[in-house]
């Protein structure tokens, strides 16, 4: 893994401005050693040679202070920089992850593993804290202050200074190889990770089902054994960290020690001045203490930097074309769905981890204001058809067009903001009834709100609760009955009103009583609209005009 990581620079800009910052602050630092080290020597020579007192030092002595002073001010700069753009960093990285999942749509989410998602955007980027603060000032300091002090020795003692040139660079040296080893073992804890968070997730969410079957107690066990490895997997990255710094602290003692010695010996032959000497002993270990802090420091920041790279490999996952670019095909407007026909022409979706396609040729044709039934055996490729409607999937060969527009030619969002949507396994957010059923349409007022409740036979059993519908709900819709999920997903879309309608059998988990009087408002709704809707119930399919088989593709063949 490179040191600083370019992509970095191109997903987060204040990265830049932070760089910057640390340059200045780093040129400032390097400075200021090399100003308190001249002052020390010089004033430690006229003590000891020239006999100077005190009062004499007056002048120095206030200028240490002020060197002192000065870099306590830099390193708190540097704090407060470098904490700012990690924040700044984060929510970016965030955001953009965000934006970025859902352009790729969910297609793409059903084949990632949402725990790991969750860790990436929450704990995974909150590692790069120690990047921004710990390891990126120190590599700049690791370039910067060598350089200068060394220049500044090389004034002094040229010997010395080739001394340090040619031990210094052993420091990264042994430094790249130590990391390259933790890299490797950082990579496998980070996956451990990323599988404990997946697989509990999953654990959790599936505790009764486990239970009833009786398999709670292996899971434990499997989320112990899980576990085991993370923690074996997180001490020996520690100890190869710690066996790091001991490394290099050893090679820049010995190093330092060698441009001492030299100097003693030329000290007592009287070849080099005192003050020289001073001069270059004290700043010798400065020129070796920012490569070896960020050999150490290195190991602090690669977990955001594994992250991170997580992180850059889902933005740099193209989205589907249609779903990338939103308005930049804007020349094609929305067809006018009132009059508007849809067709689909041989459609055929394959997703990616099965070989036989999902949906096999799917030839149909919807008038405008006509009201269909999609029937066919379970797994045939209805609701799939819906999500190919709706521009979540992309057909792998045939066209969906609305009038004479391909539906992949149109823009997305525009598209989307004429449907309404039922899906076969609606999802509820953690909210208010109400806010639940107002996602449908944002600015709906509350009378809006209460008529559409009414409308999917909802308020019944919502005005039973005791806060009606300002009642919050859990994660999921927890709270409510699986026919009471499918009522409020019912009213969200008649709330919407939007001109073409689909329902994925929405009354699968109804009685015949709510049933019909769900079925009443699909037809009162039914009237002014294009309808489509994937049925199994005969009351359904009744309410149809025409009902359009989706036959079950004839099993593959395997040799
Ligand atoms: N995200 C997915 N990844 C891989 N295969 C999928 C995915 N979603 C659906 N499939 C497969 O595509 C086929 C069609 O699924 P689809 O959900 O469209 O069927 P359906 O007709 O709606 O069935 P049902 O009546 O049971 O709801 C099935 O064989 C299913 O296993
Ligand atoms: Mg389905």
């Amino acid at each position: 893994m490179k040191p600083l990581d370019p992509r970095l620079l191109k997903h987060a800009r204040t990265t830049r401005t932070f760089l910057v910052a640390s340059v200045v602050l780093g040129a400032a630092t390097a400075g200021l050693i090399i100003a308190q080290a001249t002052l020390l020597a010089d004033m430690l020579t006229r003590a000891f040679l020239g006999g100077a007192t005190l009062g004499d030092l007056r002048v120095p002595l206030l200028l240490l202070l002020a060197v002192v002073l000065g870099r306590a001010l830099v390193a708190w700069l540097q704090e407060v920089a470098a904490h700012r753009s990690s924040a700044a960093v984060k929510s970016q990285l965030r955001a953009r992850l965000l934006a970025h999942a859902l352009r790729l749509g969910p297609r793409w989410l059903s084949g990632e593993r949402s725990g790991e998602l969750a860790t990436l955007a929450t704990r995974g980027i909150d590692a790069l804290d120690d990047y921004f603060s710990r390891y990126l000032p120190q590599l700049v300091l690791a370039v910067i202050v060598p350089v200068a002090v060394g220049a500044r020795i090389l004034l002094g003692d040229w010997l010395s200074a080739v001394t340090i040139a040619v031990t210094l660079p052993l420091i990264p040296v042994f430094a790249i190889l130590v990391g390259l080893t933790t890299q490797r073992k950082m990579d496998r804890q980070w996956r451990t990770l990323s599988v404990l968070s997946a697989h509990f997730l999953d654990v959790v969410a599936g505790l009764p089902t486990l239970k009833i079957f009786g398999r709670a107690r292996a899971q434990a066990d499997k989320i112990r054994e899980v576990t085991d490895r993370h923690r074996r997997a997180t001490m020996s990255t520690l100890r190869i960290a710690f066996l790091s710094a001991l490394v290099l602290e050893l090679l820049s003692t010995i190093s330092v020690a060698l441009v001492a010695v030299s100097i003693g010996l030329r000290l007592v032959e009287g070849g080099l001045g005192l003050e020289t000497a001073l001069l270059v002993l004290i700043l010798a270990p400065e020129a070796y203490l920012p490569l070896r802090q960020v050999g150490a420091q290195y190991h602090a920041s690669v977990e955001g930097l594994t992250a991170a790279g997580r992180i850059f490999e889902v933005l740099e996952t193209p989205a589907p074309a249609s779903a990338s670019a939103p308005g930049t095909r804007a020349g094609v407007g929305v067809p006018d769905l009132g009059r508007a026909t849809i067709r689909f022409d041989n459609v055929t979706v394959a997703y990616d981890s099965r070989e036989a396609p999902a949906l096999d040729g799917l030839s149909l044709t919807v008038h405008p204001g006509e009201t269909v039934a999609l029937t066919g055996p379970s797994g045939a490729g209805k609701s799939t058809a819906l999500a190919v409607l709706l521009g979540f999937v992309r057909p792998d060969s045939g066209r969906v067009l609305v009038d004479w527009a391909d539906l992949a030619d149109l823009d997305p969002d525009a598209w989307r903001a004429r449907i309404a949507w039922v899906p076969q396994r609606p999802h509820l957010f953690t909210g208010t009834i109400a806010a639940n059923i107002r996602l449908g349409r944002p600015d709906a007022s509350d009378a809006d709100v209460r008529a559409a409740a009414q409308a999917a036979n909802a308020l019944p059993f919502i005005d039973a609760l005791p806060d009606g519908l300002d009642t919050p709900l859990g994660e999921h819709g927890l709270g409510l009955s699986a026919g009471q999920r499918q009522r409020i997903a019912l009213a969200r879309a008649f709330l919407r009103d939007a001109p073409l309608l689909l329902l994925d059998e929405p009354t699968s988990n109804l009685d015949m009583e709510s049933e019909a009087a769900v079925l009443d408002a699909v037809r009162r709704l039914a009237a002014s609209r294009t309808v489509i809707l994937v049925a199994h119930r005969p009351a359904l399919v009744a309410l149809a005009d025409r009902t359009i088989p989706v036959p079950l593709r004839p099993e593959p063949v395997t040799t």
